[in-house]
């Protein structure tokens, strides 16, 4: 008989997933509050970069200063970019620590620093570390959602936007892959590819709690809607999908395609923007685990959920909360992540 390599996956720590504390505002300190902002702002030479997951008051706040809202990948180029000397990055912790690889000359700030992701807690770079060098024949490919030092091991970086054109690429170059650390669309993007790849086993507690079954039966109650799926989803929900993209593709497709209906399996935060891009058109949260009866996240990040006003005016006041990394990662991590950009800047 045949014996047969079986590769040993390293375990990942428990994700302790934090409460969802939502911050709550009445209309007059809402006002006050951007007020506040939109002065520091000006004062500081500063911009917000935000995500599409973070609150709507976040994302109006962003657009209206001047600065952007978008995904994770346009928030990298978009803070590369912009001639102010402060960066804030409302989203989580890697997008902050990406902003400050990608501008060591700026200062980054952030509302909460404990804006973590359970890719990235998912994914700790001694474990990495030893796991790569067991397997120095493949090419090390990490999604943005990880440390700055996991990062510096790694050979490139992709976001979701962009993952399935870089492993084609290196699929096409006879390279083996090492992919972490979403388990979810590592699968994905190897089963569009066809390439070889080595696959971490964390999970995005938000998208894991996408029902497939249910969804199936959304489908039948909604015959005439376009399924719009992020690829952090398991395998059941993508593949019931009209539509597998960032969230910068699941809005574009609101906008594109001629349904009047979409459901949507990714964070609800996107709806805001989503609603803005696609007005008239009607947006359905897909199923989570019965409907709020035990899902941990419920379609909503509560990382991203620790990003609010007040939260945002105070480190502008203070300077708190400022990213840091150590020189030496900074200088690997640069490399893998602006491989990635140089990718998709070609025409
Ligand atoms: P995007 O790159 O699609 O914005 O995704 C980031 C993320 O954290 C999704 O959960
Ligand atoms: Fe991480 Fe998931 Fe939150 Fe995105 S939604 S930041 S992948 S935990």
């Amino acid at each position: 008989m045949p014996t047969q390599n079986v590769i040993k996956m390293p375990a990942i720590p428990p994700i302790i997933v934090p409460p969802m504390q939502e911050e709550q505002l009445d209309a007059k300190e809402r006002a006050t509050l951007v007020a506040r902002i939109k002065r520091l702002i000006a004062e500081q030479n500063a911009v917000l970069i935000a995500h599409y997951y973070t609150s709507a008051d976040l994302q109006d706040l962003a657009e209206s200063t001047g600065g952007c809202v978008s995904d994770s990948l346009e928030m990298a180029r978009f803070g590369h970019a912009h001639p102010a000397q402060t960066l804030i990055v409302a989203g989580v912790r890697f997008m902050g620590e990406t902003a400050k690889i990608l501008n060591p000359e700026k200062r980054v700030l952030m509302p909460d620093l404990n804006a973590h992701c359970s890719l990235d807690l998912a994914c700790p770079a001694d474990t990495f570390n030893d796991f790569c060098d067991q397997h120095p024949d493949r090419v090390v490919v990490v999604y943005s959602n990880t440390s700055a030092a996991v990062k510096a091991r790694a050979d490139w970086v992709v976001t979701s936007g962009i993952a399935v054109k870089i492993v084609r690429h290196l699929h096409s170059l006879g390279k083996k892959i090492l992919w972490a650390p979403d388990q979810h669309l590592g699968e994905y993007v190897r089963d569009i590819t066809g390439a070889d790849m080595l696959i971490w086993q964390g999970i995005c507690v938000v998208h894991e709690a996408f029902q497939a079954a249910e969804l199936a039966q959304m489908k039948l109650a909604y015959p005439e809607a376009a399924v719009l799926v992020h690829p952090e989803s398991p395998a059941g929900v993508v593949a019931l999908a009209d539509v597998v993209g960032s969230t910068t593709q699941i809005i574009r497709a609101a906008q594109e395609l001629p349904n009047q209906t979409f459901i949507v399996a990714t964070d609800n935060g996107i709806f805001h923007k989503m609603h803005a891009a696609a007005p008239g058109k009607t947006l359905i949260e897909a199923p989570t685990m019965g409907f709020g009866a035990g899902c941990s996240s419920c379609a909503h990040c509560p990382w991203m959920a620790m990003n609010g006003l007040r939260n945002l005016a105070r480190v502008l006041e203070t300077g708190d909360n400022e990213i840091r990394i150590e020189e030496g990662i900074r200088r690997r991590a640069v490399l893998s992540i602006a491989r990635m950009m140089n990718f998709a800047a070609q025409p």
